[in-house]
């Protein structure tokens, strides 16, 4: 069966960004000039995944106004004749079919993605988190599909990290997949997956394997999920979830493997980390990356400080 839907979860209270984020959704924060989940819903569009469920929250509305269509604006380009603007914001409406669901309480992961479960029903689907932008050049979510399309069951991305970094992050025990899974995807980039922990310290951490925020999953995750006690942090975690699903018979739906990226990715999940994507990406923005670069290199060089300019 082949995948069509995407999640995204976005019910998260964006306290890391407060006072930013007190009447704004974390999402729509702009890096550049796109609202961060414009990027994800972008990306699973490409993917083929034209039907995105978002899981949203209190305050979290004017996420759905962005991929609405918006006449009046539109009118007002129209007429005057901007027709790059009138396109662009245009193409937000036009990315995907999307649906929303609320998550009534901040649980976790898990319990945003078990939310899921009435829309997606008997069919596999990914997951996308926004706090991860993977770049358009990078199918790594076509190719996650092609290995569940291989495989079966559910498919994470992996990405090596330093050990002192590991507890930011899932991990898991990984054994290489033997020979070529997918034509696009080379020898030795696919692993099994056992011993799922979620944000472990360096010494109990199965690898140094991070799980990023793309999966493709089995529906059986759901009869999971239901059953997944909150781990850490007192939230329902995906990754709990993932742990049991790769002991549950292929037959039944189980079995995990993660296909490592290597490919760029920008995280926007704290501030320093929000800084660094937007320079990364507005240094290779088509309109503004040279003029940017630049300005850049002169305030490096020390010689655009203290400027009025
Ligand atoms: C979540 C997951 C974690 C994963 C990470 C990827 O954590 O729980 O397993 O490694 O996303 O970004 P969060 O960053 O939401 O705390």
């Amino acid at each position: 069966m082949t995948v069509t839907k995407a999640v995204i979860p976005a019910a998260g209270l964006g306290t890391r960004f407060l006072p930013a984020t007190k009447a704004v959704p974390k999402e729509l924060l702009p890096v550049v000039d796109v609202p961060a989940i414009e990027y994800v819903v972008r990306e699973a569009s490409a993917a083929g995944l034209s039907n995105v469920l978002l899981i949203t929250g209190k305050t979290k509305g004017a996420i759905l106004d962005h991929f609405d269509r918006a006449w009046d604006v539109e009118a007002l380009l129209e007429e005057k004749g901007d027709l790059t603007r009138l396109r662009a914001i245009r193409q937000s409406a036009e990315l995907a079919i999307i649906h929303a669901v609320r998550q009534p309480a901040p649980r976790g992961l898990g319990h945003a993605v078990l939310c899921a479960k009435e829309h997606v029903g008997d069919e596999p689907f990914a997951v996308l988190l926004g706090d991860d932008l993977i770049d358009a050049r990078d199918p790594l979510l076509t190719n996650m599909i092609a290995v569940r399309q291989a495989l079966g069951g559910s498919v994470v991305a992996l990405m090596r990290v330093p050990r002192d970094q590991i507890s930011l992050y899932g991990s898991a025990a990984a054994e290489p997949v033997p020979g070529v899974v997918t034509p696009e995807l080379p020898a030795g980039s696919v692993f099994r997956l056992s011993e799922l922990v979620e944000k472990p310290s360096p010494a109990e951490a199965p690898s140094d394997f991070a799980i990023i925020g793309r999966y493709v999953l089995d529906p059986a995750v759901f009869a999971v999920l239901e059953e997944t006690a909150p781990g850490r942090g007192g939230e329902i975690q995906l990754t709990d979830a993932l742990a049991a699903l790769a002991q549950v018979d292929p037959a039944a739906g189980g079995g995990l493997h993660g296909v490592v990226f290597s490919g760029r990715r920008y995280d926007t999940g704290d501030r320093l980390d929000y800084l660094k994507a937007v320079v990364r990406m507005a240094l290779d923005h088509p309109e503004l990356g040279a003029d940017f670069g630049a300005w850049l290199t002169e305030f490096v060089d020390g010689k655009d400080r203290d400027s009025s300019q």
